[in-house]
């Protein structure tokens, strides 16, 4: 778990958040143990901002994965990076509702959780027709 927590601290290098100054770094491990990273990326246009999650999770899936095992998420910030609800329901849409969530904040505080406990009820479009 350390390897993958200090590969995104790396990212937070890259991360692109000359707005909120608030810098996250992300990666995800496939079943097969395969990782990609991410940061995010804000813009001008608030509303266009990535966050790193969906960053690692998107680069992850345009690579053809769609079978992953955990996430961790990094801050330099002293608060924990909790997901927000954008990047828990992206997770919900391609992760087991077991996938281990693992945050990190920069002071070294570790909490461990499941998506399914971050996230118990994920949005579905079911189809009545
Ligand atoms: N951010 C993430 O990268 N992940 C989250 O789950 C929540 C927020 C980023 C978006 C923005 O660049 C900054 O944190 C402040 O909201």
């Amino acid at each position: 778990m350390k390897k993958l927590i200090d590969m995104a601290k790396d990212m937070l290098d890259r991360a692109y958040a000359p707005y909120s100054h608030y810098r996250v770094g992300s990666v995800i491990e496939t079943s097969s143990g395969r990782v990609y990273s991410g940061c995010n990326i804000e813009n001008t246009s608030f509303g266009l901002t990535v966050c790193a999650e969906r960053a690692a999770i998107f680069k992850a899936i345009s690579e053809g994965e769609r079978a992953f095992r955990r996430i961790v998420v990094v801050s330099d910030n002293d608060s924990l990076p909790v997901p927000c609800g954008a990047c828990l329901q992206v997770m919900s849409e391609f992760c087991n509702d077991d996938l281990e969530v693992i945050l990190c904040s920069g002071n070294n505080n570790l909490e461990v959780y499941r998506l399914k406990d971050l996230f118990p009820k994920p949005f579905r479009l079911t189809r009545t027709e």
